[in-house]
């Protein structure tokens, strides 16, 4: 199993520079100037302590450093930038999946209630948007405006197609782009930008970004089938208690193998509900869906690490190489 250690050795070219971020990171809550008040400050100093996997903001250090330059200043923003709105945006989703943990800790919205998780997500929001001004590119503050349009979109399609058989793999997939591998595009085409790639070497480090990104949202969709909370540090069985058909279930339902199942949870009254979810949980666990949707994410990664082909070989371009084996094993 793949585990700490690997992502550490991964990261490694970048170390130094990620340390630079959680520094950034760990300081929006004690900004000089228009910072939060006191109250929020110990609440948002609180959230921004507890670590998560720091994949996106390593994806941006490390594709700017593949046509040979020392991630600057710039890079560095745009990094701290794209974890900040990864975590604004947990806060918020936490709050609507009424997730009790987050990085094996309590989420904002469980201490403090959804209307203070929402503001303090705001406040991120916000805040990331100010590091992405620092890089000076209008069209890295477009992009990064964009992204943020495109993960509303898909946490709001997320919650409207839910509890309904409306869904499809289709919608399923623009779902997963606008909340997950939007993001991930964006971290990575932004590192090409600011390391001064050619066009076309933008447009394939873009392309490995939203690759990955499927492939990351895919499996942690499958997580929360086959692993558990304590491994994972967050809620598992979560989706389709809350109405939500991810990947293994619209499989599941389009073969037929848990079709009834999951329809007749989705139309259950409350005194019903919990029973038929296992009823439904175990048909789409004994059918074949979980392997097919595994199948799905390995394609996924195979397309990554095709568009890396014509980057010239590096040692970043090696750690971006191992990122998607490390993310292909993640079991936690
Ligand atoms: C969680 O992202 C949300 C998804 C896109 C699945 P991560 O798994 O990257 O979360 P942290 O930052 O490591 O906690
Ligand atoms: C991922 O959504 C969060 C965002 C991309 C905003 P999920 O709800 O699927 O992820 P987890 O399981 O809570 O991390
Ligand atoms: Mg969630
Ligand atoms: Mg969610």
């Amino acid at each position: 199993m793949l585990g700490a250690d690997a992502k550490e050795r991964i990261y490694a070219p970048v170390a130094d520079d990620l340390e630079r971020v959680i520094a950034n990171i760990a300081g929006v809550a004690e900004a000089d100037g228009p910072g939060p008040p006191p109250e929020i400050e110990a609440r948002l100093a609180q959230v921004l302590a507890t670590p998560g996997k720091r994949i996106r903001p390593a994806i941006t250090l490390l594709t700017s450093k593949l046509w040979g330059r020392i991630p600057d200043e710039r890079t560095i923003k745009m990094a701290t930038a794209v974890e900040l709105l990864h975590i604004a945006s947990l806060i918020h989703d936490d709050t609507v999946d009424s997730a009790d943990t987050r990085r094996g800790h309590a989420t904002a919205s469980n201490l403090w209630g959804g209307n203070i998780a929402v503001l303090l997500g705001d406040f991120v929001f916000a805040t990331s948007a100010t590091f992405v001004c620092d890089t000076n590119s209008v069209r890295l503050i477009r992009r990064f405006a964009q992204t943020i349009a495109e993960l509303s979109r898909g946490e709001l399609n997320e919650i409207l197609e839910s509890s309904t058989q409306k869904t499809d793999r289709e919608r399923y997939l623009q779902r997963i782009y606008d909340k997950t591998a939007s993001l991930f595009s964006t971290s990575a085409e932004s590192g090409a930008v600011l390391g001064e790639g050619d066009e076309e070497s933008v447009a394939n480090v873009r392309q490995y970004g939203y690759n990955l990104g499927m492939a990351y949202q895919v499996l942690d969709d499958l997580l929360d089938y086959e692993s558990n909370p304590e491994q994972l540090g967050k809620p598992t069985a979560n989706d389709l208690s809350n109405g939500v058909l991810t990947l293994p279930a619209i499989l599941a339902y389009e073969s037929g193998d848990a079709a009834d199942e999951i329809a007749a949870f989705l139309n259950a009254n409350d005194a019903e509900r919990p029973r038929l979810l296992t009823v439904a949980y175990d048909a789409i666990c004994s059918s074949d869906a979980l392997e097919r949707s595994r199948g799905i994410a390995n394609d996924y990664i195979d397309a990554a690490l095709q568009n890396l082909e014509s980057v010239a070989d590096s040692e970043s371009r090696d750690a971006l190489i191992q990122l998607t084996g490390y993310i292909r094993d993640r079991q936690f």
